[in-house]
């Protein structure tokens, strides 16, 4: 683990994955070990996906949040695995919604094994981090988890009572992300602070960094559907377009286009068969108008905001570590 001597030089993104690597192994273990269907179906398909190569993003923020508190013990080594069962669980429902058929570069499990087991697996991770979380015996962290996933529901549910409308607002917008992506991430901080004997200052600023960086990361993911490179991406470029989900850069668009620009995109949009070329007419009037760097520049904002819940924490590498993740989440290409 980190060492927790003070220090001002800031790590690469590599390295905090290096120096956190101990605890993100033994998240790994627990996360293979809780696999245990007597269906071996469910382990195939839990693993393969489990396995496909997720960054485990929320698992390294809580390892570091749980050391910016008092006393870190073995606790969040369990929450990490349950968190990103849930993430897991998530991501195998929103391809079904989505009709997504990459994911991190492969097949997912709706094309593979179908929207059936895409489904039921899901569940099955669900009700397994349930179950484990239960061990714990602390109501705290039972009311935290709960209060995530409905949240998580609930967001998922509002965008999709917004498909196709072109006139959401910007306000909308961020509550759907902050309830359906950054529910999950700020718990996943939370809770670093809660199995570690935080106070419930130090709680509440992790929660907030968390919520934060959380928008952030979900703008970000918004922003490089538009705009990654493919191959780095692992997903298919242009499916918020196509699935009729109005995010960030198209209400910029939207908002600053003439009259027949708008009307031009709004016919393209949501056509499940757009072209290659439509989708590339969308994004060169993003680039004209400004939209890609709209919403780098409020994600980056997010992160700031973020950064500012670290305050209270005093220096160390955790800390900084925390400070570099958070920049992460803007730059990354996927
Ligand atoms: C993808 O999350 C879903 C969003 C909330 C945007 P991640 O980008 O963390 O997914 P993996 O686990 O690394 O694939
Ligand atoms: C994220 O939304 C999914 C959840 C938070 C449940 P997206 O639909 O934008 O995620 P990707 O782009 O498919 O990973
Ligand atoms: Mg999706
Ligand atoms: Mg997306």
């Amino acid at each position: 683990m980190l060492q927790s001597s003070k220090t001002s030089s800031f790590p690469t993104i590599q390295e905090i994955w290096e120096q956190c690597r101990p605890d993100l192994l033994k998240v790994e273990a627990q996360i293979q070990k809780d696999l245990v269907s007597d269906v071996p179906l469910i382990n195939q398909v839990a693993q393969y996906i489990l396995n496909s190569g997720g960054k485990r993003i929320r698992p390294l923020l809580m390892v570091l949040s749980s050391k910016l508190c008092p006393s870190p013990g073995e606790d969040h080594i369990l929450l990490a695995a349950i968190v990103e069962y849930i993430h897991t669980a998530t991501l195998l429902h929103d391809d079904v919604i989505d009709e997504g058929n990459l994911r991190r570069g492969k097949k997912t499990v709706r094309t593979l094994w179908g929207n059936h087991a895409s489904i039921l697996v899901g569940d099955y991770l669900y009700a397994a981090a349930v179950a484990r979380g239960l061990t714990l015996n602390r109501q705290e962290v039972n009311l935290v988890l709960q209060k995530a996933c409905c949240q998580m529901i609930e967001g998922e549910m509002v965008q999709h009572a917004h498909n196709s409308d072109f006139g959401i607002q910007e306000a909308d917008y961020l509550r759907i992300i902050q309830q359906k992506t950054a529910s999950l991430i700020a718990v996943s901080c939370q809770l670093g602070g809660i199995v570690s004997g935080g106070s419930h200052e130090q709680k509440e600023c992790l929660f907030q960094f968390g919520q934060n960086l959380g928008i952030a990361f979900q703008v970000a993911d918004d922003t490089l559907d538009y705009n990654a490179q493919k191959q780095r991406l692992g997903k298919t470029l242009g499916a918020d377009l196509r699935e009729g989900k109005v995010t960030l850069p198209l209400i910029h668009l939207l908002r600053n286009c003439s009259q027949e620009d708008k009307e031009r995109v709004t016919r393209t949009f949501g056509l499940n068969d757009s072209s290659e070329k439509e989708f590339s007419q969308v994004l060169e009037l993003m680039y004209r108008h400004g939209s890609i760097e709209y919403a780098f520049s409020m994600a980056r904002e997010y992160i700031e905001k973020a950064k500012g819940f670290l305050t209270p924490f005093e220096p160390s590498v955790h800390k900084t570590a925390l400070q570099v993740v958070a920049d992460y989440v803007v730059s990354r290409d996927h």
